[in-house]
């Protein structure tokens, strides 16, 4: 049992601190919005992450999790303090570290004993030297310290899980004495551990979602040829998938990728690279095919309705940029209205957990709590995230609401063939 601080509840951190905690860890979660922590210690997430309220109701009434303001309070005996506070892009692309600086003064400045400092968020290459130089900087009295990069590799949505049972942990340090204390903090999960130095921990972090974000781009670009000759990109991918060097995770084409780690990670590598004045090609065209995605929707739901937008009314199916998460960083659903609006179309969204945090990024489009009131009246629907009680609709009684029976599945996620024989006027992804 291990006293465990966590600076930054937020989708990262939250899920930290309770895998932790159930881990039999004592576990103090910090965050400087005090909002997000009295809503916590009432038993209030912050945010959507399947069994996430569960795992926190269960480790706080055991007593291993508790949360705080307090720097003092959450580093008193503590022995390891990650830093999961949010790594923003800033204006071209670099990460802003502004959240990681605060953390780690504040640590400086609060710590009483030595501590290994652990970056959980995703930070530039280089990062772990520069905390170490901030908390050296800004202690009070010098107090033995180490930092060592831990980076996550959640996916939001099954986050837990990932915490749980993850491919690997990646350890880096320059410290290994302090490397294998974090290596001993993560025995219980019986994954391999790459322990490392800081910079290449950091870099496989970036790596690793960069080629997945790769990887998606290059089935999405595939799509565009299997349309034009005629093949099916979902029976591609399943093909190119048996091959164990290929893999089938990460071959789904739709509407590309949002969230706040692809994104973001990508635009990082390319800053990173770009600063060392190399010329990162395939990321950047990574990014560009991706966002290429979002702004083919209005024209293909245009040519399904005969050529015009103006006054059709189209509802999108689906909000969040993910199935089972409510974030909407960089969520396709908002480039793809206000293509539309733009186009003169009027705007409606149905989704089962991201209605509240949708509203304020999409103030022109009528939020509806049921999917059959949204349809009712549409002209056609959009598919635009590919939640599991979308698959199961009734599609009966959604051609019957539809104005007329059109819908764009931007995830994929209907047979071409049924929807023809149903009478729907139907475009999927690359099929
Ligand atoms: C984000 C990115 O998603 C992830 O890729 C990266 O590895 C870490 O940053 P996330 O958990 O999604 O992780 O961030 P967010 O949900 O924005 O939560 C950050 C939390 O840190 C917020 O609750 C914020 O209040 C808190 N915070 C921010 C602090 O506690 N202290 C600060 O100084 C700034
Ligand atoms: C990702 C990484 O998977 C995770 O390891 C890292 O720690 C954080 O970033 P996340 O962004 O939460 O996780 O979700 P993920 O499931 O990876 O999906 C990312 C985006 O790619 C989503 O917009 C999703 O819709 C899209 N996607 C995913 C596809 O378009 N096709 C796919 O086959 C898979």
């Amino acid at each position: 049992m291990k006293q465990i601080c966590v600076v930054g509840v937020g989708y990262v951190g939250l899920v930290t601190a309770s895998c932790f905690a159930d881990l039999g860890n004592s576990v103090v979660a910090l965050d400087v919005d005090e909002k997000r922590i009295e809503n916590l210690k009432k038993g209030i997430m912050p945010i959507y992450e399947p069994g996430l309220e569960e795992l926190v109701r269960r480790n706080v009434k055991s007593g291993r999790l508790s949360f705080t303001n307090s720097y003092e309070e959450a580093l008193d005996g503590a022995e390891f303090a990650f830093i999961a506070v949010g790594t923003p892009s800033g204006v071209d692309g670099n990460a802003d570290l502004k959240y990681v600086e605060s953390a780690a003064k504040s640590i400086a400045h609060s710590m009483t004993a030595s501590l290994i400092i652990i970056n959980k968020s995703t930070v530039p290459i280089g990062t772990g030297d520069w905390v170490a130089d901030i908390v050296k900087g800004a202690q009070p009295k010098p107090i033995d310290f180490a930092v060592v990069s831990c980076p996550e590799f959640l996916r939001e949505g099954s986050a837990i899980a990932d915490f749980m049972s993850p491919h690997r942990n990646v350890i880096g340090s320059l410290d290994k004495d302090a490397a294998n204390k974090v290596a001993q903090l993560h025995l219980p999960l019986r994954a391999p551990i790459v322990i490392t130095d800081l910079r290449t921990a950091e870099m496989i972090k970036y790596a690793s979602n960069a080629f997945l974000a790769a990887k998606i781009s290059f089935i999405n670009e595939l799509a565009d040829i299997c349309e034009a000759y005629g093949a099916d990109v979902k029976e591609v991918a399943a093909g190119m998938g048996y091959d164990a060097r290929i893999g089938r995770h990460f071959l789904d084409a739709g509407l590309g990728w949002g969230g706040s780690c692809f994104p973001k990670d990508v635009q990082a590598l390319a800053y990173m690279a770009k600063g060392k004045g190399l010329n990162p090609r395939m990321l950047n065209d990574t990014v560009v095919v991706n966002y290429d995605r979002r702004k083919a929707v209005a024209t293909h739901v245009e040519k399904l309705l005969g050529g015009d937008l103006k006054g059709k009314v189209i509802g999108l199916l689906g909000l969040a940029f993910k199935e089972n998460t409510d974030d909407m960083r960089d969520a396709p659903s908002v480039d793809i209205s206000t293509a539309l609006i733009s186009a003169g179309a009027k705007v409606r969204g149905y989704d089962p957990v991201a209605r509240k945090a949708a509203a304020p990024l999409l103030p022109e489009v009528e939020i509806f709590d049921d999917v059959y009131n949204m349809t009712d009246g549409c002209d056609a629907l959009i598919v635009v995230t590919p939640w599991n009680e979308f698959k199961q609709l009734d599609l009966e009684r959604v051609k019957d609401l539809l104005n007329s029976p059109v819908i764009y599945d931007g995830r994929n996620i209907y047979d071409p063939t049924l929807m023809k024989a149903m009478g729907f006027s139907y475009r999927a992804v690359g099929r």
